[in-house]
Formats: C-alpha cells, sequence, structure tokens
C-alpha cells in the first residue's frame, strides 16, 4: 500500500493539466505551487480544481491519516457494518462476535470482489456474493469450495484496516503503518466521557454533496466571518465571536470564556482549549449566545432525556475537530457529528449524525424537526456558499485573497497544517530551509 507521493507522478517535472478545466491549463508543479504560496492568502486556483492535486491531497492525507467513520453505537449489534469509500479504498467496519468494532477491505481475497455492496447492513457472516467464500466476523476466511488440497485459508483472510474507538467514535486509517493515534484519543477521551455517547442512538442523518473542494468545506468551517450573512438559524446561538471558532493564536481568552471553563472544569466536565502541537485536532468547550442551552430556534434544549452528563444546560458546545474528516458539537441534550469525505477535485460528501440518549423517545422526549432544523438549515447555507466559492475560484480572473486577521485564524491554522503536511511530501526542501 502506498502511503507516501504516488508512483509513476513525476512532481516537479510535469505540469498541472486538469482535463475538466481547460483553463487550469499550465499551472506550475505541486512543488513550486507549495514554495509560491502567500502566507496569510487563500490557497491558489489548482488546489481547488486540479485533479492531480486532489489524487495528491488522497495519497498524503486521506490514505495516511486517521480518519472519522461513524458512531460506535451504529453498530450496535453482532454483525452490523457499515461501508465507506475513500478515494480508491473500499472500507466493511463491522461488530464481531465477540463485540469488537473492526475495519476490512471490501475485497475478497478470490477474485477480488466486493463482499458488502450496501452501505448499512447486518450479516451472519460475511459472504462474497462472487463465490461463496464466506468470511467469519473477524476476517477469518472459514469457507472457499472445492480449492486445491493445500489451499491454505488461513492465508486468505481478510485485509485488516486500522481501526480504534474513541469515546464512543469509530476511526479508521488506511495506511499500512497507522501514524500514532493514543496523544489524540488521551486529549479527547476525557471531554467525551461526560457526553456517554455509548448510550446514544441516531436520532437522524443527512448526506449531502457539496459541489466543492474539500479545502473549501473546512475552510468554511474554520470561521464564522461568513455566519451573519448566511446563517439566521445558528446565529441565534452560536455565536459569531472569532474566539470561538478560532485557534486563539496568542493561547488566551476572554475573561468571559475563561469563566465559562473554570465553571465546567470545576464541576467536573473538561472544557478547557487543546491543540495539538501540529495543528491536526482541536477540543475545546465554548459558550453558545447568552443564556442558549443548545442549537433550537428558541435556544432551548432539543432533547428532554440528555445525552449525558453534562453538569449545566447552559455549558455550551464541546467544539472537536480532527482533520480532515470530522468536526463535531456535542451539546447538552444531544450530540451532532460531522464526516467529510472527498469525492472529486470539485465533490465533496458532506454526513451529518443527530445523537440522543438511546432511551429518548421521539414525540415525547424530542420533536425531530426541533431537533434537526438548525443544522440542516446551516448544512444547506453552507453547500451553498461552498460551491458558490468553487465556482469563483474557478474563473481564471480568481486570484487568492488575504484573510481576516480577527476572523480567519481558524482558516489560517487550517491552511497551514494543510500546506505543512503537503511540503513534508512533496517540498520538503522548503521546510528545511525554514
Ligand atoms: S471473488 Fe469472492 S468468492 Fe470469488
Ligand atoms: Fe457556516
Amino acid at each position: 500500500m502506498q502511503t507516501g507521493p504516488r508512483d509513476g507522478f513525476v512532481l516537479g517535472e510535469l505540469p498541472f493539466r486538469d482535463r475538466s478545466l481547460t483553463m487550469v491549463s499550465q499551472a506550475a508543479p505541486l512543488a513550486e505551487l507549495l514554495m509560491q504560496h502567500r502566507p496569510g492568502h487563500a490557497l491558489q486556483q489548482p488546489f481547488y480544481n486540479a485533479s492531480e492535486i486532489f489524487e495528491a491531497d488522497l495519497e498524503t492525507i486521506f490514505y495516511h491519516d486517521w480518519l472519522y467513520a461513524l458512531p460506535a453505537c451504529m453498530l450496535e449489534k453482532t454483525g452490523a457494518y457499515q461501508r465507506m469509500k475513500v478515494g480508491v479504498y473500499d472500507v466493511i467496519v463491522i461488530r464481531d462476535g465477540k463485540g469488537e468494532i473492526r475495519a476490512f477491505h471490501n475485497t475478497c481475497r478470490h477474485r477480488g470482489s466486493i463482499i458488502c455492496s450496501a452501505t448499512l447492513g447486518r450479516v451472519a457472516k460475511l459472504t462474497c456474493p462472487y463465490h461463496q467464500w464466506t468470511y467469519d466476523l473477524d476476517g477469518r476466511l472459514i469457507w472457499a469450495r472445492d480449492m486445491a488440497a493445500d489451499f491454505d485459508a488461513s492465508k486468505h483472510g481478510l485485509k485488516p484496516v486500522h481501526c480504534r474507538v474513541v469515546a464512543g467514535l469509530v476511526y479508521i486509517c488506511l495506511a499500512e503503518d497507522a501514524p500514532d493515534f493514543d496523544a489524540f484519543s488521551d486529549t479527547v477521551a476525557p471531554y467525551l466521557g461526560v457526553h456517554d455517547l455509548s448510550n446514544a442512538k441516531v436520532a437522524h442523518q443527512s448526506t449531502i454533496i457539496e459541489k466543492g473542494n474539500w479545502k473549501l468545506v473546512w475552510e468554511n468551517n474554520r470561521e464564522c466571518y461568513h455566519c451573519a450573512g448566511n446563517h439566521p438559524d445558528l446565529c441565534r446561538t452560536y455565536p459569531e465571536d472569532p474566539t470561538i471558532t478560532g485557534v486563539s493564536a496568542d493561547g488566551t481568552f476572554p475573561e468571559k470564556v475563561e469563566n465559562h471553563f473554570n465553571r465546567l472544569e470545576a464541576a467536573g466536565a473538561p472544557s478547557r482549549f487543546q491543540i495539538d502541537e501540529e495543528g491536526q485536532y482541536r477540543v475545546a468547550r465554548m459558550p453558545l449566545l447568552d443564556g442558549a442551552e443548545s442549537y433550537t430556534v428558541n435556544g432551548k434544549i432539543a432533547v428532554q432525556k440528555r445525552l449525558g452528563q453534562v453538569p449545566f444546560l447552559d455549558a455550551g458546545t464541546l467544539l472537536l475537530f480532527h482533520y480532515p474528516t470530522t468536526w463535531n458539537h456535542f451539546l447538552t441534550d444531544h450530540s451532532i457529528t460531522f464526516r467529510v469525505t472527498p469525492i472529486g477535485p470539485q465533490e465533496t460528501e458532506v454526513q451529518t449524525t443527530w445523537l440522543v440518549n438511546k432511551d429518548a423517545v421521539e414525540g415525547v422526549d424530542y420533536d425531530l424537526e426541533n431537533l434537526t432544523r438548525v443544522w440542516t438549515h446551516t448544512n444547506d447555507e453552507d453547500r451553498r456558499v461552498v460551491e458558490d466559492n468553487q465556482q469563483g475560484i474557478n474563473s481564471p480572473a480568481y486570484e487568492p485573497g488575504p484573510y481576516s486577521a480577527t476572523h480567519e485564524d481558524g482558516v489560517l491554522q487550517f491552511v497551514n497544517w494543510y500546506l505543512d503536511r503537503m511540503r513534508s511530501a512533496y517540498a520538503p526542501q522548503s521546510l528545511a530551509a525554514e
């Protein structure tokens, strides 16, 4: 399995030519583009629409890093599985007979057929539809008809994919040698503890396609400069204040936010802002607008039978992002996870999952429309701004503009994380020179 630059992709020699866009005809090679980047500015056009850079993003980031898959509660029963596709990979995430969640490549060890074709399902065994080779839920090949006497089934188990569960959230990693995940897990698990995700159920899930590059989806997520002009529902409860969405470049917070951290931490809910050294993940429990409890139109909790034991109704939202695939809002009454999957240079899937207490009853403890309205609207509004952004960037007249130092330090942080990762793979000389 390749985890670094693609074999045969002669970066630094080939000009980029995006077959889908005649306007991107003779852009500079990736290494050059990475080194040309103007600090404090948006990325150049090919980062958002060239198929070669999209492939390089997949190879360098998505085929290397830990990726959010789903909440573990979706695989509650033995044999429950979810299939997910990431670039060229096809993966099955499944709960085995011992209760462990595992992941396998969805490719049969006989002649390679996919084994699971549905997105979600439940099976007793994993049986290939082609010639019925049958695998146990732990991936072992347990039946293959009429093979030679010397056929060794033990050498033909499903190929595993790294899989970890962090406080009820399942992550996978496609790399052969997965990067460290303990630091992330050790950091965020205590924050998630009070949300009790192991006692959650899915109240609703939405999957939308945004016709924009995955980095535009993230850049939009990492600022609220756009919120006042685009998110009337969200702005009833979510503060536009850049200290909430951003990364606090100087490491300090306004007194109001410090007081919020202190109050929650004293009551047993870890809340203080933390960001890892490389900037891949951040966790912080941030206040909502004065008095608001949850993302609802009236600001009150949406679910009476709450998920977790957050000590106060006005505890705000636990914000967690982990590049490149997930941001999350863990609230006093429910939790919302978001999963970002790149589909093409200008197409990204965003899946949103609303989690509630597994004993909460729709129509009794919560009204589904009230629970999902704010983020259904917000997602659609974000889809529109991302698509508009992509269309404008595709113009030959596009020129990367400067970020607002006040409102867009989160975007800058994301772009710098991305550039560091890409430079380490494609322009290591630029890092050595720094
Ligand atoms: S390809 Fe799966 S059994 Fe033949
Ligand atoms: Fe938004």
